[in-house]
């Protein structure tokens, strides 16, 4: 029961996840929601620094989040930005090695969304 995916309801979560964004730089709020195989959702949102370069995106936070809080088991992700962009390759490299091939479920603020693999996200990736 844990490992079902109600793409909606991940999708709300990610919209609350955008809410925490901390972006007063770039003013483009992400959030993500990410869901464990025991069915705790795990939120991610951006959070820019003065320093640039060092600012986190709201994928790795919420993968790093959850491992840190000792989840290694996942099942699916949502991100929520105001036009439904993609995730960048840096973030794609960590969910390629992190989550496996889960489904990533991209939406705009409105829900309108598209569901990914990893695989297609990243057909060709580092690992060694
Ligand atoms: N950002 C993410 O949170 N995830 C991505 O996959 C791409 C970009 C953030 C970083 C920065 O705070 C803002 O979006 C604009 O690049």
């Amino acid at each position: 029961m844990e490992n079902m995916i109600n793409t909606e309801a991940l999708i709300i979560e990610a919209i609350a996840a955008r809410e925490k964004a901390v972006a007063p730089y770039s003013n483009y709020r992400v959030g993500a929601a990410l869901q464990t195989s025991d069915g705790t959702i795990i939120h991610g949102c951006n959070i820019e620094s003065k320093a640039y370069p060092t600012t986190l995106c709201a994928e790795r936070v919420a993968i790093f989040s959850a491992i840190s809080s000792g989840h290694s088991r996942f099942t699916a992700m949502a991100l929520v930005t105001e036009d439904g962009a993609m995730p960048c390759g840096s973030c794609r490299q960590i969910m390629y090695e992190f989550l496996g091939d889960v489904p990533i479920i991209v939406s705009d603020i409105h829900q309108n969304y598209q569901e990914l693999t990893i695989s297609e996200l990243l057909p060709h990736p580092f690992g060694k």
